[in-house]
Protein backbone atom coordinates (compact mmCIF):
# COMPACT_ATOMS: atom_id res chain seq x y z
CA UNK A 1 0.00 0.00 0.00
CA UNK A 2 1.75 3.06 -0.87
CA UNK A 3 1.90 5.90 1.51
CA UNK A 4 -0.69 8.96 0.72
CA UNK A 5 0.53 11.60 -0.48
CA UNK A 6 0.65 14.74 2.10
CA UNK A 7 -1.74 17.65 1.30
CA UNK A 8 -0.90 20.58 -1.27
CA UNK A 9 -2.22 24.15 -0.98
CA UNK A 10 -3.33 23.72 -4.52
CA UNK A 11 -5.23 20.08 -3.93
CA UNK A 12 -7.22 22.48 -1.50
CA UNK A 13 -7.97 25.26 -4.31
CA UNK A 14 -9.26 22.81 -6.16
CA UNK A 15 -11.21 21.03 -3.57
CA UNK A 16 -12.58 24.40 -2.89
CA UNK A 17 -13.20 25.51 -6.60
CA UNK A 18 -14.73 22.30 -7.32
CA UNK A 19 -17.47 22.67 -4.30
CA UNK A 20 -18.41 26.14 -5.32
CA UNK A 21 -18.37 25.10 -9.17
CA UNK A 22 -21.67 23.82 -8.41
CA UNK A 23 -23.43 27.27 -7.33
CA UNK A 24 -26.73 26.99 -9.51
CA UNK A 25 -27.20 30.98 -10.61
CA UNK A 26 -24.36 31.21 -13.60
CA UNK A 27 -23.75 34.80 -12.81
CA UNK A 28 -22.88 33.86 -9.12
CA UNK A 29 -21.24 30.65 -9.51
CA UNK A 30 -18.78 32.86 -12.54
CA UNK A 31 -18.03 35.70 -10.00
CA UNK A 32 -17.13 32.88 -6.69
CA UNK A 33 -15.10 30.59 -8.88
CA UNK A 34 -13.28 33.72 -9.93
CA UNK A 35 -12.66 35.28 -6.40
CA UNK A 36 -11.33 32.04 -5.05
CA UNK A 37 -9.18 31.56 -7.75
CA UNK A 38 -7.90 34.55 -7.31
CA UNK A 39 -8.16 35.06 -3.42
CA UNK A 40 -5.98 31.75 -3.12
CA UNK A 41 -3.96 32.85 -5.80
CA UNK A 42 -2.75 36.30 -3.91
CA UNK A 43 -2.22 34.54 -0.65
CA UNK A 44 0.28 31.83 -2.03
CA UNK A 45 1.84 34.64 -3.91
CA UNK A 46 2.70 37.02 -1.38
CA UNK A 47 3.12 33.19 0.85
CA UNK A 48 0.96 34.98 3.56
CA UNK A 49 2.13 34.95 6.95
CA UNK A 50 -0.20 33.74 9.61
CA UNK A 51 0.37 36.94 11.31
CA UNK A 52 -0.28 39.08 8.03
CA UNK A 53 -3.47 36.90 7.94
CA UNK A 54 -4.83 37.78 11.48
CA UNK A 55 -4.11 41.14 11.55
CA UNK A 56 -6.35 41.58 8.04
CA UNK A 57 -9.23 39.69 9.74
CA UNK A 58 -8.17 42.82 12.34
CA UNK A 59 -8.69 45.40 9.83
CA UNK A 60 -11.42 44.39 8.28
CA UNK A 61 -13.18 44.10 11.78
CA UNK A 62 -12.28 47.68 12.85
CA UNK A 63 -13.45 48.56 9.36
CA UNK A 64 -16.91 47.13 9.91
CA UNK A 65 -16.89 48.38 13.64
CA UNK A 66 -16.11 51.82 11.76
CA UNK A 67 -19.37 52.07 9.99
CA UNK A 68 -22.44 53.58 11.01
CA UNK A 69 -24.92 56.14 9.13
CA UNK A 70 -22.16 58.99 8.57
CA UNK A 71 -19.34 56.76 7.87
CA UNK A 72 -18.71 54.10 5.54
CA UNK A 73 -14.72 52.50 5.41
CA UNK A 74 -15.62 49.76 2.89
CA UNK A 75 -16.42 52.72 0.30
CA UNK A 76 -13.24 54.04 1.33
CA UNK A 77 -11.16 51.41 0.93
CA UNK A 78 -12.70 50.32 -2.81
CA UNK A 79 -12.26 54.31 -3.56
CA UNK A 80 -8.41 54.22 -2.26
CA UNK A 81 -7.66 51.38 -3.78
CA UNK A 82 -9.01 51.94 -7.35
CA UNK A 83 -11.41 49.44 -7.29
CA UNK A 84 -14.28 52.23 -7.29
CA UNK A 85 -12.57 53.85 -10.29
CA UNK A 86 -12.37 50.33 -12.14
CA UNK A 87 -15.79 49.57 -11.53
CA UNK A 88 -16.44 52.54 -12.91
CA UNK A 89 -14.72 52.52 -16.21
CA UNK A 90 -16.39 49.16 -17.00
CA UNK A 91 -19.96 50.00 -16.46
CA UNK A 92 -19.60 53.69 -17.95
CA UNK A 93 -17.70 53.34 -21.00
CA UNK A 94 -18.84 56.69 -22.33
CA UNK A 95 -18.90 57.87 -26.36
CA UNK A 96 -16.35 60.55 -27.34
CA UNK A 97 -18.19 63.58 -26.45
CA UNK A 98 -20.36 62.23 -23.20
CA UNK A 99 -19.57 63.44 -20.07
CA UNK A 100 -17.56 60.77 -18.11
CA UNK A 101 -18.22 59.53 -14.99
CA UNK A 102 -16.02 59.32 -12.22
CA UNK A 103 -16.62 57.99 -8.46
CA UNK A 104 -19.55 58.86 -6.65
CA UNK A 105 -17.84 58.53 -2.93
CA UNK A 106 -19.90 58.11 0.66
CA UNK A 107 -21.38 61.70 1.04
CA UNK A 108 -24.21 62.21 -1.09
CA UNK A 109 -27.52 62.08 0.95
CA UNK A 110 -30.87 61.74 -0.50
CA UNK A 111 -33.50 64.79 0.25
CA UNK A 112 -31.58 67.33 -1.13
CA UNK A 113 -33.27 70.74 -1.73
CA UNK A 114 -34.92 72.07 -4.58
CA UNK A 115 -33.19 74.90 -5.70
CA UNK A 116 -34.24 77.90 -8.16
CA UNK A 117 -31.55 79.54 -11.17
CA UNK A 118 -28.44 80.74 -8.93
CA UNK A 119 -29.99 79.56 -5.94
CA UNK A 120 -27.31 79.06 -3.09
CA UNK A 121 -26.00 75.43 -1.75
CA UNK A 122 -23.50 77.02 0.42
CA UNK A 123 -25.80 79.67 2.73
CA UNK A 124 -24.12 78.48 5.67
CA UNK A 125 -20.71 79.10 4.80
CA UNK A 126 -18.88 82.13 5.72
CA UNK A 127 -15.31 81.96 5.04
CA UNK A 128 -15.28 80.51 1.15
CA UNK A 129 -14.59 82.59 -1.81
CA UNK A 130 -18.05 83.13 -3.75
CA UNK A 131 -18.40 81.23 -6.85
CA UNK A 132 -20.79 81.03 -9.76
CA UNK A 133 -20.97 77.46 -11.65
CA UNK A 134 -23.35 77.34 -14.76
CA UNK A 135 -23.25 76.47 -18.30
CA UNK A 136 -25.97 73.67 -20.29
CA UNK A 137 -26.89 70.07 -20.36
CA UNK A 138 -26.61 68.87 -24.22
CA UNK A 139 -27.37 65.84 -25.58
CA UNK A 140 -24.65 64.29 -27.35
CA UNK A 141 -25.74 66.38 -31.02
CA UNK A 142 -24.92 69.71 -28.71
CA UNK A 143 -28.73 70.30 -28.56
CA UNK A 144 -30.24 71.77 -24.75
CA UNK A 145 -31.86 69.23 -22.87
CA UNK A 146 -35.23 71.22 -20.99
CA UNK A 147 -36.09 69.87 -17.38
CA UNK A 148 -32.35 68.24 -16.74
CA UNK A 149 -31.92 67.23 -12.86
CA UNK A 150 -28.66 68.68 -11.51
CA UNK A 151 -27.92 66.57 -7.65
CA UNK A 152 -25.27 68.58 -6.36
CA UNK A 153 -22.86 68.29 -3.21
CA UNK A 154 -19.86 70.13 -2.32
CA UNK A 155 -17.45 69.83 0.69
CA UNK A 156 -17.62 73.80 3.15
CA UNK A 157 -15.04 75.49 2.99
CA UNK A 158 -13.51 73.85 5.96
CA UNK A 159 -13.00 70.76 4.82
CA UNK A 160 -16.27 69.06 6.25
CA UNK A 161 -19.45 67.81 4.30
CA UNK A 162 -22.93 68.63 6.36
CA UNK A 163 -22.72 64.76 7.44
CA UNK A 164 -19.09 65.01 9.20
CA UNK A 165 -19.60 68.85 10.66
CA UNK A 166 -20.21 68.47 14.44
CA UNK A 167 -21.40 72.12 14.34
CA UNK A 168 -24.04 71.22 11.79
CA UNK A 169 -27.56 69.41 12.03
CA UNK A 170 -29.39 69.22 8.69
CA UNK A 171 -28.48 69.90 4.85
CA UNK A 172 -25.98 72.42 4.04
CA UNK A 173 -24.28 72.09 0.36
CA UNK A 174 -26.57 70.36 -1.30
CA UNK A 175 -29.03 71.47 -3.84
CA UNK A 176 -30.93 70.02 -6.86
CA UNK A 177 -31.38 72.35 -10.12
CA UNK A 178 -33.10 71.98 -13.01
CA UNK A 179 -32.22 73.29 -16.39
CA UNK A 180 -34.40 76.44 -18.02
CA UNK A 181 -35.83 75.68 -21.61
CA UNK A 182 -32.18 76.67 -23.44
CA UNK A 183 -30.61 73.33 -21.22
CA UNK A 184 -29.09 75.96 -18.64
CA UNK A 185 -28.00 76.04 -15.15
CA UNK A 186 -26.90 78.02 -12.45
CA UNK A 187 -25.14 76.95 -8.48
CA UNK A 188 -24.33 79.50 -6.46
CA UNK A 189 -21.53 78.01 -4.20
CA UNK A 190 -18.14 78.68 -3.08
CA UNK A 191 -15.18 78.16 -4.80
CA UNK A 192 -14.21 73.98 -3.73
CA UNK A 193 -11.31 73.30 -1.78
CA UNK A 194 -9.34 70.68 -1.13
CA UNK A 195 -10.09 68.00 1.54
CA UNK A 196 -8.78 64.47 3.14
CA UNK A 197 -10.89 61.54 3.05
CA UNK A 198 -11.44 60.18 6.30
CA UNK A 199 -8.25 59.11 8.02
CA UNK A 200 -8.67 58.66 11.01
CA UNK A 201 -9.40 54.96 10.32
CA UNK A 202 -8.10 51.08 8.73
CA UNK A 203 -8.08 53.59 5.02
CA UNK A 204 -5.94 56.41 6.82
CA UNK A 205 -3.37 53.66 8.65
CA UNK A 206 -3.27 52.01 5.29
CA UNK A 207 -2.18 55.46 3.82
CA UNK A 208 0.47 56.35 5.79
CA UNK A 209 2.11 52.86 6.43
CA UNK A 210 1.96 52.89 2.44
CA UNK A 211 3.00 56.68 2.12
CA UNK A 212 0.16 58.08 0.72
CA UNK A 213 -1.69 60.71 1.70
CA UNK A 214 -4.95 61.12 1.58
CA UNK A 215 -6.22 64.39 -0.29
CA UNK A 216 -8.70 64.83 -2.85
CA UNK A 217 -8.42 67.77 -5.19
CA UNK A 218 -11.24 70.35 -5.00
CA UNK A 219 -14.42 69.43 -6.94
CA UNK A 220 -17.96 69.28 -6.93
CA UNK A 221 -20.04 66.06 -7.36
CA UNK A 222 -23.37 66.12 -9.81
CA UNK A 223 -25.77 63.50 -11.12
CA UNK A 224 -27.07 64.81 -14.04
CA UNK A 225 -30.13 63.34 -15.23
CA UNK A 226 -32.89 63.33 -17.74
CA UNK A 227 -35.53 61.27 -18.77
CA UNK A 228 -34.48 59.28 -22.39
CA UNK A 229 -30.81 59.64 -21.53
CA UNK A 230 -27.95 57.95 -19.61
CA UNK A 231 -27.55 59.86 -15.94
CA UNK A 232 -24.11 60.43 -15.77
CA UNK A 233 -22.64 60.58 -11.91
CA UNK A 234 -19.80 62.79 -12.18
CA UNK A 235 -17.34 65.55 -10.30
CA UNK A 236 -15.84 69.42 -11.75
CA UNK A 237 -12.50 69.79 -10.99
CA UNK A 238 -10.56 73.21 -10.28
CA UNK A 239 -8.12 73.46 -12.28
CA UNK A 240 -5.49 75.39 -10.24
CA UNK A 241 -5.65 72.60 -7.43
CA UNK A 242 -2.43 71.26 -6.05
CA UNK A 243 -3.71 67.39 -5.94
CA UNK A 244 -5.22 66.95 -9.60
CA UNK A 245 -2.32 64.25 -10.15
CA UNK A 246 -2.35 62.97 -7.01
CA UNK A 247 -5.90 61.99 -5.56
CA UNK A 248 -6.36 59.75 -3.23
CA UNK A 249 -9.23 57.84 -5.07
CA UNK A 250 -7.93 58.06 -8.54
CA UNK A 251 -10.95 59.98 -9.58
CA UNK A 252 -9.61 62.97 -11.78
CA UNK A 253 -10.23 62.89 -15.57
CA UNK A 254 -8.77 65.38 -17.75
CA UNK A 255 -12.26 66.37 -19.21
CA UNK A 256 -13.37 67.11 -15.75
CA UNK A 257 -11.07 69.95 -15.20
CA UNK A 258 -12.43 73.49 -15.49
CA UNK A 259 -11.12 76.82 -14.79
CA UNK A 260 -12.23 79.27 -11.71
CA UNK A 261 -11.75 82.49 -12.99
CA UNK A 262 -11.33 85.46 -10.60
CA UNK A 263 -13.68 88.37 -11.91
CA UNK A 264 -13.51 91.86 -10.20
CA UNK A 265 -16.74 93.31 -11.45
CA UNK A 266 -20.41 92.09 -11.20
CA UNK A 267 -21.71 90.60 -14.31
CA UNK A 268 -25.62 90.09 -14.84
CA UNK A 269 -26.17 87.27 -12.91
CA UNK A 270 -23.76 88.18 -10.07
CA UNK A 271 -26.14 91.37 -9.70
CA UNK A 272 -28.99 89.86 -9.99
CA UNK A 273 -28.50 87.60 -7.35
CA UNK A 274 -26.43 90.11 -5.38
CA UNK A 275 -22.78 89.16 -4.92
CA UNK A 276 -20.21 91.37 -4.82
CA UNK A 277 -16.87 91.05 -6.38
CA UNK A 278 -14.46 89.50 -6.13
CA UNK A 279 -15.82 85.98 -7.29
CA UNK A 280 -14.88 83.52 -9.10
CA UNK A 281 -17.25 81.62 -12.14
CA UNK A 282 -16.45 78.07 -13.68
CA UNK A 283 -18.20 77.12 -16.59
CA UNK A 284 -19.17 73.21 -17.37
CA UNK A 285 -21.30 71.99 -19.91
CA UNK A 286 -22.85 68.69 -19.00
CA UNK A 287 -22.89 66.57 -21.97
CA UNK A 288 -25.97 63.18 -22.02
CA UNK A 289 -25.82 59.74 -23.82
CA UNK A 290 -29.18 58.23 -24.83
CA UNK A 291 -30.30 56.03 -22.36
CA UNK A 292 -29.82 51.99 -22.43
CA UNK A 293 -31.12 49.19 -20.23
CA UNK A 294 -29.78 49.18 -16.49
CA UNK A 295 -29.78 53.08 -15.49
CA UNK A 296 -32.50 52.60 -12.78
CA UNK A 297 -30.14 50.01 -11.12
CA UNK A 298 -27.18 52.13 -11.21
CA UNK A 299 -29.50 55.00 -9.77
CA UNK A 300 -31.03 52.60 -7.22
CA UNK A 301 -27.81 50.90 -6.31
CA UNK A 302 -26.62 54.85 -5.83
CA UNK A 303 -29.41 55.06 -3.42
CA UNK A 304 -28.93 52.03 -1.24
CA UNK A 305 -25.16 53.48 -1.32
CA UNK A 306 -26.07 57.03 -0.02
CA UNK A 307 -28.27 55.40 2.93
CA UNK A 308 -25.25 53.42 3.92
CA UNK A 309 -22.51 56.11 3.33
CA UNK A 310 -23.85 59.69 4.98
CA UNK A 311 -26.70 59.37 6.70
CA UNK A 312 -30.17 59.26 4.84
CA UNK A 313 -31.68 62.69 4.89
C1 LIG B 1 -15.76 62.55 -2.02
O1 LIG B 1 -15.35 63.18 -2.95
O2 LIG B 1 -16.69 63.01 -1.42
C2 LIG B 1 -15.08 61.29 -1.62
C3 LIG B 1 -14.85 60.33 -2.58
C4 LIG B 1 -14.22 59.15 -2.20
C5 LIG B 1 -13.84 58.96 -0.89
C6 LIG B 1 -14.07 59.95 0.06
C7 LIG B 1 -14.69 61.12 -0.32
FE1 LIG C 1 -16.13 65.07 -2.48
Amino acid sequence: MPMPRNKTEDDITAEVLERFAHTPQPRLREIMLSLIGHLHAFVKDVNLTEAEWFQAIEILTASGRMCSDKRQEFILFSDSLGVSMVVDLLNHRKPDGATESTVFGPFHRQGAPDMPWGGNIAHLDRDGAPALVGGRVLDLDKQPIAGALLDVWQAQTNGLYDSQDPGLDGLHMRGKFRTDGAGRYLVRTVRPVHYPIPADGPVGAMLRATGGHPWRPAHIHFVVSAAGYEPVTTHIFDRADQYLGSDAVFAVKDSLICDFERQDRADAAARQLGIDPPYYTAMFDFHLKPAAAGDTDMLDAQRRLAALGAGAA
